[in-house]
């Protein structure tokens, strides 16, 4: 029997894309999943084509965990904080820009963690799963407000861990690379650039996320090479940059 039989999931944001591939994943699982998305359409459609096991829970990620536990019976075991804004753009992006990639990003975790942990902590279970990106280990071409509050969301998951890790809260942050989504498809000539040519499909980011729940591993890198560019960053920090400068002349130049 699968570890997740009967667990009540939340999946943000998994109208489509790499949420929907987790709903999916988690209710062939044997769980009970509601599926949020701020589109109810597309909520409802990706919970249908589910069947039994999913509820469509539409609305805003930032304040869905009441709705969707009501929706699971009073209790959520697995919450999946998925939902993001790829806010392109560089230092002058417009302040709403920023505000939003920062609500979405970073605060409705932070938000969904405040809604969560009372009962986590009294339980002394719960998972707490981030889908961040690689930009949130390394950065994005272009993308300035993607790149800064992906590195929070990554920095609130680490703290999370750490914090309640001895009081059975366990954290997961996925960060792939390119991944087949409307996303990728929306992220124009920088994506084409940069992401499309080793981009997977949504499922191999779920397969990712259950060898690395399976194996009790913090960073989830469905893209396996991610690793060695975050040790480069880390260890010879300007010769990282000076390799991701030729990548955003090479992107400058048309
Ligand atoms: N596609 C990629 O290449 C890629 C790579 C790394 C990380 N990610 C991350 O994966 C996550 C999912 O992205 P995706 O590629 O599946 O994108 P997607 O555009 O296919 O799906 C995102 C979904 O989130 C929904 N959404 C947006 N704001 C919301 C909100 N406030 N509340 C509820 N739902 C909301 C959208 O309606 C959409 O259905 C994001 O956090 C994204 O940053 C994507």
């Amino acid at each position: 029997m699968s570890a997740y039989q009967d667990q009540r999931v939340v999946v943000t944001g998994a109208g489509g894309g790499i949420g929907a591939a987790l709903a999916r994943r988690f209710a062939a699982e044997g769980a009970t999943v509601v599926v949020n998305d701020l589109d109810p359409a597309k909520a409802a459609s990706v919970a249908g084509d589910i069947g039994a096991r999913a509820i469509a829970v539409p609305g805003d990620a930032s304040a869905i965990v009441g709705e969707a536990r009501e929706a699971l019976g009073g209790r959520v075991d697995v919450y999946c904080a998925n939902a993001g804004l790829a806010s392109g753009g560089d230092a002058f992006a417009d302040e709403a820009v920023w505000e939003a990639a920062w609500d979405v990003n970073v605060m409705a975790h932070v938000r969904a963690a405040r809604a969560l942990l009372p009962d986590w902590l009294e339980r002394g279970s719960g998972r707490f799963v981030s889908t961040v990106s690689a930009a949130g280990l390394l950065t994005m071409i272009g993308a300035a407000p993607y790149s800064v509050t992906k590195h929070g969301a990554l920095a609130f998951a680490e703290w999370l861990s750490l914090t309640y890790r001895h009081r059975g809260v366990q954290v997961h942050a996925i960060c792939p690379q390119g991944v087949r989504t409307d996303m990728l498809t929306a992220a124009g000539s920088a994506g084409d650039l940069v992401l499309a040519p080793t981009a997977i499909e949504p499922e191999a980011v779920a397969d990712a996320l259950f060898d690395g729940m399976e194996k009790g591993r913090f960073l989830i890198l469905p893209h396996p090479e991610v690793a060695d560019f975050y040790a480069a960053r880390a260890t010879d920090p300007d010769r990282w940059l000076s390799g991701m400068n030729r990548l955003q002349r090479t992107w400058e130049t048309p």
